[in-house]
């Protein structure tokens, strides 16, 4: 398996290809500090038929079908799964269908989304067909199961699940913004950090519809071998720890820690926030100072994402 060369297509499994893109230099994402960049991950099927889960950022399409070239020439591409119309997985798509009449596959909330962005580049005569949960599209050897996930993150979200290999492609469910040449979890280090600064600061608020979502997998019998997502690495090693951590994150599960989240010019409200900060650890509880201008929110956020406590200290400028 070669996954040492950032410019290669990387085989997950026999005909499953990850065709993504690296970006090295992103540190913001719609004001979500990324230090360490992230990457977008398009996935190529080939089976009979050849299907491309996801593109990439607009300014990655080259990078992207410069991968697909690698397995097959991309006009040749018979369809496109639209996990999500959010630009950083769709922006290529229009550059992508100036060289394939691929039909796409997508929800019906997406279709809105896609005209939106995409009318003037033609949208509303591409070929499309909608699906909901439990639809396949037979590849020939290889079946993608549409697996419905609303308000994860969006209205319109899905993953797919490849049900011969048994990889859930989950968009940005499980994702991690981490830039790497590595694609698994084996091979990156410990990535759970990185799903936990991610998870705190996107699905945080979708905790409901994750255990739904968990919920569906369970009753569809789908056990993935491997969950591939649209950002950072796959999870094939830590599968367990990433869907154990997944559920006590969505069930609200926190650990005897408090946090101090507080902004001074002067200096007296953080010595108010010390003393707060002293009591708790004089209880014997864990508790963390967060000074709002050495953190990013982002940052804070994943610290917020364990914690069963929080006060908030902030002087009075006018
Ligand atoms: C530029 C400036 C504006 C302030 N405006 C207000 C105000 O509108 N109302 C108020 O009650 N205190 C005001 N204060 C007083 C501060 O809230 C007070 O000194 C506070 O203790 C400063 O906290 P710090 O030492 O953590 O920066 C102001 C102080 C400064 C320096
Ligand atoms: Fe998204
Ligand atoms: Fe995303």
């Amino acid at each position: 398996m070669e996954t040492e060369k950032t410019g290669a297509a990387v085989e997950l499994a026999r005909g499953v290809y990850w065709v993504g893109a690296i970006d090295w230099n992103g540190r913001d994402f719609h004001g979500f500090a990324i230090p360490d960049g992230t990457t977008y991950n398009s996935y190529l099927i080939t089976g009979e038929k050849t299907a491309l889960i996801d593109t990439v950022k607009t300014p990655f399409a080259g990078e992207m079908l410069g991968r697909i070239s690698q397995v097959i020439d991309p006009s040749k591409l018979d369809y496109i799964v639209v996990n999500h119309m959010e630009l950083d997985h769709t922006g290529s798509l229009a550059e992508l269908k100036k060289v394939t009449d691929a039909k796409i596959f997508i929800t019906r909330r997406g279709v809105d989304i896609l005209n939106g962005y995409f009318r003037d580049s033609g949208s509303e005569n591409w070929n499309l067909e909608i699906v909901k949960t439990g639809d396949e599209l037979d590849l020939g050897g290889k079946t993608l199961m549409f697996l419905e996930a609303t308000m994860l993150h969006w209205p319109d979200s899905m993953e797919t699940f490849l049900k011969e290999d048994r990889i859930l492609f989950s968009n940005d469910g499980f994702g991690q913004h981490v830039a790497t040449s590595k694609r698994y979890d084996f091979e990156a280090g410990d990535a759970l950090p990185y799903a936990a600064e991610y998870y705190a600061n996107i699905l945080m608020p979708f905790h409901m519809p994750l255990l739904r979502f968990l919920g569906l997998l369970d009753k569809l019998g789908i056990e993935p071998l491997q969950i591939a997502p649209s950002h950072g690495i796959i999870w094939k090693q830590d599968l367990k720890k990433i869907l154990d951590a997944y559920r006590a994150w969505a069930n609200g599960e926190v650990k005897e820690k408090v946090l101090v989240i507080y902004d001074t010019m002067w200096g007296s409200t953080e010595i108010m926030a010390n003393e707060i900060a002293e009591a708790v650890r004089a209880d014997g509880v864990e508790v963390k100072l967060l000074n709002l201008r050495k953190n990013s929110r982002s940052h804070i956020m994943k610290e917020m994402l364990d914690a069963a406590a929080f006060a908030v200290g902030s002087p009075t400028l006018n």
